[in-house]
């Protein structure tokens, strides 16, 4: 496959996910007094077809924006119904200052760019490459309050920290597994992001290009030949703050040794399901990174991500790697960087994934953890 088409295919797969009105509506209802006298920036967003624009477009003058400004990096692959200003997939950015409804009586989709455009207070015009990184967008982030979309998740990393130099509010949606980033984890430990409000399990829809591949598991065509993809993980993640985020997480039980065994290279103990995080426990406890959907800064702190790096393991034994439960002769120090506890026959689901070398003791291996105590 050539490079460029090869890029392409990795591209669509990995980036091109068009989040959908309702998921949009639904978080951003939670921050309606937030935006008054705003000026929003949605960096990854075509405006042709993004829903981020559209939401921001159509609740205007609701949300009292000052602004509203998309920027799209190269017109998206996904084929609407709205002809283009730049047919020829030219990078452009459009501005709103003011959307008048001018009969008011809701005929008009207030979304429709070339509406908008009517109004000389809009403007639209073409960019150099529309990067987010790029000097021309990072001259828009700087004059906006706050950045609204859905970013490639490739490039995830990236964006948050820009959003960070620059010292920006955003609300931006991406997978639950950007929770472990080195860099993300930071912030949320010092409390400078958080998740949002709406998405806390279950799958989302997004539109996907025509050119994504049908045999996707999770995968749909509706009437009209839009496709869309089932997607699991899928998280909010902000540092605009909602009064939900302040509830305490109500605990019902009783600490016990035998209920909670302590890590073996740690000293913490394990909690497989949030809601099980025992009322009277008071040390630090090991639990899943789900634990987050219902994190009260003010109830927990977060000490650490339970992975090499993070923490110091307290132990160095030799052990030999299982796979199936099953001696696989190759060997490893300390479960290799993950926490581990002992494999217990009767409650834990999975076969034992290390056997000590000398001690010929069989261990559990725990991933994904978050160290936190109670306040
Ligand atoms: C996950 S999609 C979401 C699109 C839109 N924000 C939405 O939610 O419907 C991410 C978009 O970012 C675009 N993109 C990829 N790299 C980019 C970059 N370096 N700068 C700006 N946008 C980029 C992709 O082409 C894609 O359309």
């Amino acid at each position: 496959m050539a490079k460029k088409s090869f890029d392409e295919a990795k591209r669509n797969k990995s980036d091109e996910f068009y989040t959908q009105l309702p998921d949009i509506e639904k978080e951003l209802s939670h921050y309606k007094e937030f935006f008054r006298g705003k000026v929003v920036f949605c960096n990854c967003d075509d405006p042709y077809e993004s829903n981020f624009f559209k939401y921001f477009a159509m609740n205007f003058n609701f949300l009292g924006l000052k602004k509203l400004i998309a920027t799209c990096y190269n017109s998206s692959p996904v084929a609407g119904e709205q002809i283009s200003l730049f047919p020829d997939k030219q990078p452009h950015k459009i501005e709103i200052t003011e959307v008048v409804d001018e009969n008011g009586d809701g005929a008009i989709d207030l979304s429709d760019v070339e509406y908008l455009l009517k109004n000389r207070k809009n403007t639209f015009s073409k960019l150099k490459d529309g990067d987010f990184r790029s000097d021309e967008c990072i001259e828009l982030l700087k004059e906006s309050d706050i950045v609204v979309t859905n970013p490639p998740f490739s490039l995830f990393r990236e964006f948050i920290e820009q959003l960070v130099r620059y010292d920006k509010k955003f609300i931006i949606i991406g997978n639950v597994n950007a929770i472990t980033y080195k860099e993300t984890f930071k912030l949320i430990q010092d409390g400078k992001l958080w998740l949002g409000q709406s998405i806390h399990s279950g799958d989302r829809e997004f539109r996907v290009p025509d050119t994504y591949p049908l045999k996707a598991s999770g995968f749909r065509v509706d009437e009209k030949g839009i496709k869309y993809i089932s997607v699991k993980g899928v998280r909010w993640f902000t540092n605009v703050d909602y009064k939900e985020r302040h509830e305490d997480l109500i605990s019902y039980k009783k600490y016990s040794e035998d209920e909670f065994p302590a890590y073996c290279n740690f000293n913490a103990i394990n909690i497989d399901k949030t809601s099980d995080i025992p009322f009277d426990y008071d040390g630090l406890m090991g639990v899943p990174i789900t634990f987050l959907d219902k994190y009260n800064p003010e109830q927990f702190e977060i000490v650490a991500l339970g992975i090499v790096g993070s923490i110091d393991f307290s132990s160095e034994r030799k052990m030999e790697i299982l796979k199936n439960g099953q001696p696989t002769g190759k060997y490893t120090v300390n479960a290799k960087g993950t926490l581990y506890k002992k494999y217990d026959p009767n409650k834990d689901k999975k076969p034992p994934a290390f056997k000590d070398a000398e001690t010929g003791e069989l261990y559990s291996s725990i991933y994904a953890r978050i160290i936190i105590k109670r306040r």
